[in-house]
């Protein structure tokens, strides 16, 4: 089968990311690291914009799938909006050369000095998902003088058949306004000041394979949208939020294109702007995890590759049991293939990246974890004191240094050693 990352190829046994050998790679900046395709992120927007041409719409990349600055630049370029869950996700954005103004921002608990910035930033719209939040907002725009553009956040209740710790849009989850006050909201954020009702939003969940259940939640936005029109409050946006999934192992999703065909059906005819928030599928499978293998531990039950990546660099596996595909960077010639757990150096059971897989490697090989580009880097963390891995991003022939690796002392450069006087 292919690689999910269509811009990674074996050439003379060897992985190749665009035009880039991963072994001089991993010579240059060490390991581990992550490394991303230009290439395959402008594609996957691409595809986006290719199935929206004609139709008056957004795509808002979700930052907190990736928010490297040279990440987000890449889109930037390209002309896209972003969807951000944070006063900090906001600073990237502008600091990578994004517009305020195509800034989107999602999250049930935005807090009084967020709201503040993104007010005075002049962000596109907050997508609200309370009535207190409704409040706050307004009385924080009244108190600036300002106007926020608003939209509704709201849940559904369909189910979007994904993984229990990423579905969005049930009932029981936290996110969005119940969708039969959603009305009763317009009416009153109608009423309130310093607020300019401007769209609705939804977003059912991530990594989704079958595009029913958010045509399901979309018939019912829809729904909510006339019967608005109806009373004389008018959109200027539709939101649809994220969530195709991709493929990390044999999963099929569909298609950018198929995914998006039966929304434009419904939405490209009308007057509102129909705006996406994608995360993972812009992302996603246009990044890897490069480890080395530091040692090979073969045990009564099972065998070990102990790699220099762990759980506190690609959470996923620890956290959802998630898989990413384990490739040897270098093919090798007359090494038997055994089967491996792929672990890290972390004092935790949890502590995989990979399980049985069937591998022909040795100690100091180098091994690549795919479809790492979406929620990998973003959710690292310095447990056990490890100073988090650099980033690079290729372009062609070209590599960039997006983020240095972390040094050990930049890691307690915030705490303070106790002094005798205390
Ligand atoms: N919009 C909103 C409001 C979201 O909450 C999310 C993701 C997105 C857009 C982007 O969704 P995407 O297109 O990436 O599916 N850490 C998990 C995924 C958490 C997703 C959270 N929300 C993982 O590693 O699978």
């Amino acid at each position: 089968m292919s690689f999910p990352i269509p811009t990674l190829s074996r050439i003379g046994g060897e992985l190749q990311l665009e035009s880039v050998s991963l072994t001089e790679l991993a010579h240059q900046y060490g390991t581990p690291t992550y490394v991303y395709s230009a290439r395959a992120m402008r594609d996957a927007y691409g595809a986006y914009a290719e199935a929206l041409a004609g139709v008056p719409s957004q795509v808002c990349y979700a930052v907190k799938a990736n928010s490297n600055l040279a990440v987000l630049g890449v889109f930037a370029r390209l002309g896209a909006g972003f969807d951000i869950v944070s006063g900090g996700e906001l600073s990237r954005v502008l600091a990578a050369g994004g517009r305020a103004e195509k800034v989107v921002f999602s999250g049930v608990g935005k807090r009084g000095d967020e709201i503040a910035q993104a007010i005075e930033c002049g962000i596109q719209c907050f997508n609200i998902e309370s009535a207190a939040e409704l409040d706050q907002i307004s009385r924080i725009a009244s108190y600036l003088g300002k106007t926020a553009p608003v939209a509704f956040r709201v849940n559904p209740a369909v189910d979007p058949k994904t993984h229990p710790y990423i579905s969005t849009g049930l009932r029981s989850n936290k996110f969005g306004v119940d969708f039969d006050e959603a009305l009763a909201l317009y009416r009153r954020a109608q009423t309130l000041p310093g607020l300019r009702v401007s769209g609705i939003a939804c977003h059912i969940g991530s990594q989704l394979l079958d595009p029913a259940p958010v045509v399901e939640a979309a018939d019912k936005v829809l729904g909510l949208v006339d019967r608005l029109a109806a009373e004389g409050i008018l959109l200027d946006h539709i939101d649809l939020g994220g969530g195709l999934g991709i493929r990390y192992q044999d999963e099929a999703p569909p298609s950018v294109a198929d995914y998006l065909a039966p929304l434009i059906a419904r939405f490209g005819q009308r007057r509102e702007k129909l705006c996406f928030e994608p995360g993972r599928s812009l992302v996603g499978n246009a990044g890897l995890l490069l480890t080395r293998v530091e040692l090979l531990k073969h045990g009564v039950e099972k065998n070990f590759a102990v790699v220099d990546a762990a759980m506190n660099d690609l959470a996923r596996p620890a956290l959802y049991d998630a898989y990413h595909a384990s490739v040897p960077v270098s093919e090798r010639q007359g090494t038997a293939a055994a089967c491996y757990d792929i672990v890290g150096p972390i004092c935790e059971s949890g502590d995989f990246l990979a399980r049985e897989r069937e591998l022909a490697i040795a100690d100091g090989d180098l091994l690549a974890l795919l479809s790492a580009g979406a929620y990998g880097m973003t959710m690292s963390s310095n447990y056990n004191t490890r100073p988090r891995a650099a980033e690079v991003l290729v372009d062609g022939e070209r590599t960039f240094l997006a983020r240095s690796r972390e040094t050990v002392e930049s890691l307690y450069l915030n705490e303070h050693a106790l002094p005798a006087s205390f």
